[in-house]
């Protein structure tokens, strides 16, 4: 996104807790506002800013930004791994980015407490695991909400707010603001379930594909070339809940009556799943999974995806 400037926001010092992947994305996002400052923490002395350098150098290549706003960005992000540092002791908003490990996150979770402020609103990116038991050694349970980002977390959009049975609604108002302001599409998960909304319907896509593969009737290059080229290019403009009002809530009744009792409704991964992963067919890290891949074909998959999400989503920023 293009930098944003001063508005009146509670919010000015922001701590990203874990400076891994999704830390550094995630600091990148607050950066496009010139009236945060960000401070990256991490437990070890990492360089933070060469990555997120290139990350917005590629935006700059885009057109998106400037030479002076990457500049500016990184200028905003601090980096730290002192607990005593005035970006921890004084941050308004923490999004925690730790490894996904429940007690690591219980623990760190009090630990903050312990010396933030005592109006800091607390979150966790967990991508999986129940925000309301990573809460369970909060005092003030009531300020934490779960705020999970997708990868790469500078460009994906979307962002879900999990409310936990304690989460205020001031704090879910206040995260759910701020991230709209950084330029984020904030969603509100209303209950704490596992995979919230997103990767609940991404992983009934994914069974339903894997199951194709598995019972013979297409192999994997055509089940992926089925969504690639139908429903797919569609999707970011015709969602599925306005897709089936398009098309009329009888005839999706009929529809579902019709194939439901069809559709893979396994509750455990699939066994050929099970095969490839214990033959070590693990994917682009092995070469060889649902499909064979060269290293040239496993590097133009991961570099094309973040031009094409640029593309998409600044049309007209494109030089
Ligand atoms: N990778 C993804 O696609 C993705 C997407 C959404 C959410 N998430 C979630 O985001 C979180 C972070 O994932 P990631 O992919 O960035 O992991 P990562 O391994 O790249 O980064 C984790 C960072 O946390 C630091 N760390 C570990 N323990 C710490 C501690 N006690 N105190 C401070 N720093 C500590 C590590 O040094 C590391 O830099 C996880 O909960 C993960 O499930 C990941």
């Amino acid at each position: 996104m293009v930098d944003i400037g001063v508005t009146d926001m509670n919010i000015k010092n922001v701590l990203i807790y874990g400076a891994g992947m999704m830390g550094k994305g995630i600091a990148q996002v607050f950066s496009a506002r010139k009236d945060i400052t960000i401070t990256l923490f991490d437990i070890y002395e990492i360089d933070a800013h060469t990555p997120i350098r290139r990350s917005l150098e590629q935006l700059q290549d885009h057109g998106v930004i400037t030479p002076e706003d990457t500049e500016e960005r990184l200028s905003r992000i601090r980096f730290t791994t002192s607990l005593e540092d005035e970006g921890v002791r004084n941050a308004d908003l923490v999004i925690e980015c730790i490894y996904e490990d429940m007690q690591l996150k219980q623990d760190t979770l009090a630990l903050l407490e312990s010396v933030c402020r005592a109006d800091t609103i607390f979150c966790t990116n967990t991508s999986v695991m129940s925000p309301t038991e990573i809460c369970v050694k909060l005092k003030n349970k009531e300020r934490f909400v779960g705020t999970h980002f997708w990868n790469p977390a500078h460009l994906i959009p979307l962002v879900e707010v999990v409310r936990t049975e304690y989460s205020s609604d001031e704090v879910v108002e206040e995260v759910m603001d701020i991230l709209a302001q950084v330029g984020k599409k904030p969603v509100l998960c209303k209950k704490d379930v596992p995979g919230f909304i997103a990767n609940r319907m991404q992983h009934a896509l994914w069974r339903e594909a894997i199951s194709i593969v598995e019972n013979g009737i297409a192999d994997a290059k055509t089940v992926d070339d089925a969504v690639k080229y139908s429903f797919g290019l569609r999707l970011p403009q015709l969602a599925p809940l306005e897709n089936a009002d398009m098309v009329g809530l009888d005839l999706t009744y009929n529809i579902h009556d019709y194939i439901l009792k069809h559709l893979e409704d396994t509750h455990a991964p699939s066994q050929l799943l099970k095969q490839l992963k214990e033959e070590g067919k693990l994917g682009f890290k092995s070469n060889h999974g649902f499909m064979e891949w060269t290293d040239e074909e496993i590097e133009k998959s991961r570099s094309s995806l973040n031009d094409y999400l640029i593309k998409m989503l600044y049309p007209g920023n494109q030089s």
